[in-house]
């Protein structure tokens, strides 16, 4: 690695800043050069360049975020480059550590850089106040944790509608039981959360996740508590959402099932974003065809 030329060279896919790299190839689309962090990012282009007409759905740009305790400082993100376009669906992977998490609570405007930008569709987020950034979050985003996060005390059915009261919107009670039902939830609405299974608090928190019909749904390990089959439920429901619905969704998972299915996996490593994103190599088998959804 040693600087090439003083021009900006940058994966528009995924946002990788190349113009450290010196062996990065040109692809020329329309008179205009292209660079790319390997053939992932490159096939996707290739297969359909007016995909990536515009700006990302998400950008980070030179995001760091540096936790300080005392004198201690964990410099968890190190200038990170992203892209997501929107409708992607996205696998965030990395080591336990390795800042997914905290990549995905400043993407959903949980928490702040501590420098670089945000940008979410052209508006950089770091220019809002904290009261305009929870607006804006809980009417683009849908969150669910590996831990449910239900309030104890409010019913299934009460903890759905917390959104919807926090974004000042009514209640359609019929609306929200006939969602219950396809969940298979039916007979559960009543119930607080230390009466579900696992995996009906977790049915119950992505329904909470989708009242208010947000853009972009974030999963953080969605199924790190469940079982293969109750999780593999869970996901059926999110991946359809991104086929069937167009959603754009961002899972960070350990599993290679879902990164397998992904339009792009995001590896981390040392706060950056891995080139060619080596790390999911070993997660993707060979032979894994382009899925059918990507530019549907
Ligand atoms: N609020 C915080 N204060 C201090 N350190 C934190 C905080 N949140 C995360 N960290 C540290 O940042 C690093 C990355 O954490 P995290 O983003 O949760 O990683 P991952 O989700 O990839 O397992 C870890 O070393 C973690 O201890
Ligand atoms: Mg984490």
């Amino acid at each position: 690695m040693s600087p090439a030329t003083a021009q900006p060279k940058t994966d528009l896919v995924c946002g990788m800043d190349l113009s450290e790299y010196v062996d990065v190839p040109e692809f020329v689309h329309n008179g205009t050069a292209f660079y790319f962090c390997g053939a992932h990012c490159e096939g996707r282009f290739q297969k359909d360049p007016e995909r990536f007409q515009g700006v990302p759905l998400i950008k980070l740009n030179k995001v760091w975020k540096v936790f300080k305790a005392g004198v201690v400082e964990t410099r968890v993100l190190r200038g990170l480059d992203m892209h997501v376009w929107e409708g992607d669906f996205v696998a965030v992977i990395g080591q336990s550590g390795s800042g997914k998490s905290t990549a995905l609570n400043m993407i959903g405007l949980l928490d702040r850089p501590t420098s670089g930008n945000i940008f979410l569709k052209q508006g950089d987020t770091s220019l809002l106040d904290d009261e305009a950034r929870a607006l804006l979050r809980s009417k683009t985003f849908g969150f669910v944790f590996q831990q449910y996060n239900l309030i104890p005390w409010l019913t299934a059915f009460e903890n759905t509608t917390l959104p919807l009261i926090f974004s000042g919107k009514k209640t359609e009670t019929e609306k929200i039981v006939a969602k219950f039902e396809t969940m298979g939830l039916a007979e559960r609405m009543t119930h607080r959360p230390f009466e579900l299974s696992g995996g009906e608090q977790q049915r119950t928190a992505l329904l909470r996740a989708l009242a208010n019909d947000p853009e972009i749904i974030l999963g953080d390990e969605p199924t790190g508590n469940l079982d293969s089959a109750t999780g593999s439920k869970i996901l059926e429901v999110l991946i359809d959402l991104n086929k069937s619905r167009k959603k754009t969704l961002i899972i960070v998972t350990h599993d290679a099932d879902i990164a397998a299915q992904a339009d792009q996996v995001i590896a981390f490593k040392d706060g950056h974003l891995v080139r060619d994103h080596q790390v999911h190599k070993k997660f993707i088998k060979s032979d894994t065809p382009v899925p059918s959804h990507e530019h549907a």
